[in-house]
């Protein structure tokens, strides 16, 4: 059951400004895929996940990786372009990122462009063995981790995304830092919060003990614009801190799978609290997204002679995501 990647919103929140007179985005001088290249995977398995978690979701990788994604002049364009952003960096009051750009989509055309790239999803998609698009919720389409001025705050603490696709794209030469490695617990998200004392629900707000060192794989990047993709829902990651100050930017480009028949992985519930302008609209896009390409799926394929359980339930599946949000709205 697969949907059409969505359009981006014909028009941005108020709140953003779109940078003026910037490059243009073009893979052939930009990217630097090569799909003949084998990449490594991890499975969901391998973390320890059980077939019933499995089954939930597209893609039985977690994790795929380091591979090429942008081309020398690719990450010269993208460190001008994120400059120009640096002065929008916010940080997180909690526990996360203490240096990021959220919505780099509606700041940068560029970025914009990047993001919807259909070649490099389908790279992502390739790795992660299921097709995907690129993210429908715009604003978590790209997210920037700068490292913290201040070294002793990890440059991001050990987590799982809100979202459930992305990658992590370095644009420094990786022996141009000291620490700041791209780590994952090789362990499911349970294990994770039981460690660290919490609920699944809450791995997103981020915690800085340490997990078993036995358990915890750092992505062995080689250079820039190398990128590890995941399933960021279910793989436990951080960005370790810089052993002392240094430049250390990464590039989070999310995805949705196109197969809408599985269960969103997406923490709507989570994103709507962020509040940001434009969330309730782009989460409406979203779920109508999800349940139209599910409805699509009855007006073509439900049997004529169906009883009416069965049709109950069918209905009741294509229009699951429009209902959860509308009852997430009215408790908002
Ligand atoms: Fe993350």
């Amino acid at each position: 059951m697969l949907a059409k990647p969505l359009q981006f919103p014909a028009d941005i929140p108020s709140d953003y400004e779109m940078l003026v007179d910037e490059p243009v985005y073009d893979p052939a001088i930009h990217l630097a895929v090569d799909e003949s290249r084998q990449v490594e995977t991890e499975t969901l398995a391998d973390f320890g996940y059980n077939k019933h978690e499995i089954a939930d979701c597209p893609s039985p990788i977690a994790v795929g990786g380091p591979f090429r994604v942008l081309s020398p002049e690719g990450i010269r364009v993208t460190t001008e372009v994120l400059s120009r952003l640096r002065s929008t960096a916010e940080s997180d009051t909690g526990n996360r990122a203490p240096n990021y750009v959220a919505g780099g989509v509606y700041k940068s055309r560029f970025l914009r462009d990047l993001s919807n790239c259909t070649e490099l999803a389908g790279r992502v998609s390739n790795i992660m063995g299921t097709p995907l698009g690129a993210h429908t919720i715009p604003h978590q389409q790209l997210y920037v981790n700068f490292a913290p001025e201040d070294v002793s705050k990890a440059v991001d603490n050990w987590h799982t995304d809100s979202i459930d696709y992305d990658i992590v794209i370095l644009l420094e030469e990786p022996d141009t830092f000291d620490g700041g490695k791209f780590q994952y617990f090789r362990g499911t998200d349970r294990e994770a919060a039981e460690i660290f004392g919490t609920q699944t629900e809450e791995l997103p707000v981020g915690f800085s003990d340490e997990l078993p060192e036995s358990r915890v794989v750092s992505a062995a990047k080689t250079c820039g614009g190398e990128a590890v993709c995941q399933q960021g829902a279910k793989v436990v990651h951080r960005a370790q801190k810089l052993n002392k100050p240094a430049e250390r930017t990464t590039l989070v480009i999310s995805y949705v799978p196109l197969d809408v028949r599985f269960k969103d992985q997406n923490n709507l519930e989570r994103i709507i609290e962020w509040d940001h302008a434009g969330t309730a609209a782009e989460l409406a896009r979203h779920c109508s997204w999800r349940s139209q390409a599910r409805l699509q799926n009855i007006l073509e394929d439900l049997p004529i002679n169906s009883d009416s359980e069965s049709v109950l339930e069918r209905l009741k599946f294509a229009v699951a995501d429009v209902n959860k949000l509308i009852e997430l709205l009215e408790a908002n």
